[in-house]
């Protein structure tokens, strides 16, 4: 099979954490007799350095010419701390999802046996635990316009906007991945206040009545469901939300697991899909090699076997994954001082693991 992939590694440890994918999904394609061809473009902070733009035309560009993108991570402190800066390099990721329709964010929760002590919550909390956000990415909150300042600057605002459009296309998502999975969707909202929640509830219960009866459907709030995640996680399934509601429970669900370095995504939508860790860019470890390159790379295992169809490539990945960590090749963020593997470690472990005579 012949595939073009766009790697973005972006700011912080996204270069040498997407290295570590890239250098797997090369040993897959020498395993399994595929032909990847990797392109790599400049987002964020790296971006606005370079030509001002943290999301360049010519990214752009490869991000179209493309079957799949690979993404590392994005972010600078130097912007962070400056709230004047006029751009910013999240700002090329908001871009790139906007522009390329990537309506759809998937992010699986799935607990790693073998880790299930480094979870945040008692081991009986967390047993059974298996949940996927489908958090919409490209409306809401984040989108919404008019935003800005009054004219003396002490008035800031953002306008919450969604279209019964936006919400079907992701709804409809989440019900046929609930289909494969325990048949469950749960919608997180703030019917209470929000306007827009109480279309996202009109919407949604009108596509389950019409396509989806078989499934089941709940409703919650979002307060709520941010006590239920640290409560009782193994109730949920699919949890369906809009954009800022699924930004925030994401990163709570992704602890569950006991590192988020561990969790991958995927964005779906119009063009190419998008794969990236649920973490930042970890401005601290840039550089140190230290960074947990997992999540990165079971992105790849997903790209393998969603955008690709490629389900023996993607478990082998996973599997040699999941085996690093049995075997105790750990970064710091899952381990004890002293006993820690660096980053280069780790994703060579793994690819070696998935193909054992391979270049590293
Ligand atoms: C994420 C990130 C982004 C978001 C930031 C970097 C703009 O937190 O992908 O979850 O809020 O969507
Ligand atoms: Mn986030």
């Amino acid at each position: 099979m012949n595939k073009i992939i766009t790697v973005l590694p972006g700011d912080g440890i996204g270069p040498e954490i997407t290295a570590q994918a890239v250098k797997v999904l090369k040993a897959v394609a020498t395993k399994f007799s595929h032909n990847f061809t990797f392109n790599y473009g400049l987002i964020g902070a790296i971006a606005i350095e370079s030509c001002g733009d943290p999301y360049p035309p010519e990214t752009h560009r490869l991000c179209t010419a493309c079957d799949a993108i690979l993404f590392g991570a994005i972010g600078d402190p130097k912007y962070d701390n400056d709230p004047t800066a006029k751009v910013r390099p999240e700002q090329g990721l908001l871009k790139m999802r906007k522009e390329l329709g990537l309506f759809a964010n998937i992010r699986p929760v799935e607990l790693i046996p073998s880790l299930s002590h480094r979870s945040p919550l008692k081991e009986d909390r967390i047993a059974g635990a298996n949940l996927v956000v489908v958090r919409e990415l490209t409306g809401g909150i984040y989108f919404g316009e008019p935003r800005g300042r009054s004219l003396d600057r002490l008035t800031a605002f953002d306008t919450c906007i969604y279209s019964a459009e936006e919400v079907e296309r992701v709804a409809r998502l989440a019900f046929r991945l609930a289909t494969g999975r325990r048949g469950k969707v749960t919608l997180v909202d703030k019917a209470n206040v929000l306007e827009t929640s109480r279309l996202w509830r009109e919407v949604v219960t009108a596509l389950h009545k019409s396509e989806f009866p078989e499934t089941e459907l709940d409703f919650m709030f979002v307060d709520n469901a941010a006590m239920q995640l640290v409560t009782f996680p193994a109730k949920f399934d699919v949890i369906l939300t809009e954009n800022m509601f699924g930004d925030i429970l994401s990163d709570e669900a992704s602890v569950l697991t006991g590192s988020i370095g561990l969790l991958p995504s995927a964005s779906y939508g119009l063009g190419s899909p998008l794969f990236e860790p649920i973490h930042g860019s970890y401005p601290q470890a840039a550089g140190k090699n230290i960074a947990n390159p997992i999540a990165t790379i079971l992105s790849a295992a997903m790209m393998l076997r969603d955008a690709f169809g490629l389900e023996r490539e993607a478990d082998a990945v996973k599997s040699a994954c999941y085996q690093a960590i049995e075997d105790g090749w750990l970064t710091p963020d899952l381990c004890e001082e002293g006993t820690a593997k660096t980053t280069t470690e780790v994703g060579e472990y793994i690819t070696l693991l998935v193909y054992p005579n391979g270049d590293l």
